[in-house]
């Protein structure tokens, strides 16, 4: 592991061979009526690698959803990072979101901000000082091959460009699990392979890496533990001992 990498991992290298998030028989209803997850039971330790696979409508996104605490379960069990996602304060869901980086599929970037002002948000509520920010904000562009893009616009990047942005803000908080739903999705197949480059090495640094996708390839591309929803329900668990 170069120094780097070290640095970078900082936050979770101590985070040790844990369960991480566990589910017993979770359920989860909109307001709608609809039940997008049923009678779920999922065991993910630190540090693993996962596939959430399912057709469209499967509950992929309802789930990392209820990960970074966005919903919470109607009922059933669910720990995420040792919390509670039934009986926790909003406080407690509002930290845990801040140990949780995400990158979506639309990446969400303001476009409005330059691309520093875009990763460095996260860290501005820790009260980090400009230059301190600076340093660790050319260190995760560093990291996903953008460095020279610091004070450009989002407007001015190509779309691959945008999601590795998208995936240096998730990491800048060094959050020990990074969710990312169909972080793919809108990419060419070498621009999708250097963003699950990315997602891969975030992983070998001791983060714990979920992604939501359709597109089967992947998986033949980077090794993992293979979740598949359907109609709400895991039907399948290619790793069921949570190894
Ligand atoms: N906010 C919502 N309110 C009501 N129903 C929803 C909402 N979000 C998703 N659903 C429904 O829940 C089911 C699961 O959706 P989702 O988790 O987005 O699936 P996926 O990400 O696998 O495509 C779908 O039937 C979807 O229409
Ligand atoms: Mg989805």
């Amino acid at each position: 592991m170069t120094g780097d990498k070290q640095n970078l991992n900082a936050n979770v290298a101590h985070m040790g061979n844990k369960v991480f998030i566990e589910l017993q028989q979770t359920m989860l209803r909109y307001r709608t009526g609809k039940v997008a997850l049923s009678g779920v039971n999922l065991s993910i330790k630190q540090g693993q690698f996962i596939y959430l696979i399912g057709e469209s409508g499967a509950g992929k996104s309802t789930l990392l959803r209820m990960t970074y605490g966005g919903i919470r379960p109607t009922s059933g069990q669910m720990s995420v990072q040792g919390t509670n996602m039934l009986l926790a304060k909003d406080a407690q869901i509002r930290t845990l979101r801040q140990r949780t980086g995400v990158i979506f599929q639309d990446h969400k970037l303001l476009f409005s901000r330059t691309v520093f002002e875009n990763i460095a948000l996260p860290l501005r509520v820790h009260g980090w000082k400009r230059e301190r920010l600076v340093g660790r904000v050319r260190k995760v562009l560093q990291f996903v091959g953008l460095e020279d893009r610091l004070w450009s616009y989002p407007e001015a990047l190509s779309g691959g460009e945008q999601q590795r942005i998208a995936i240096a803000r998730a990491m800048i908080a060094t959050p020990p699990v990074i969710l990312a739903d169909e972080p793919t999705g809108n990419l060419d197949d070498d621009t999708a392979a250097k963003v699950m480059n990315l997602l891969k090495a975030l992983n070998e640094m001791g983060s714990t890496v979920i992604t939501a996708t359709h597109d089967m390839q992947l998986l033949d591309s980077h090794p993992g533990r293979v979740l598949r929803l359907h109609e709400g329900s895991l039907v399948e668990d290619s790793h069921a001992s949570g190894e």
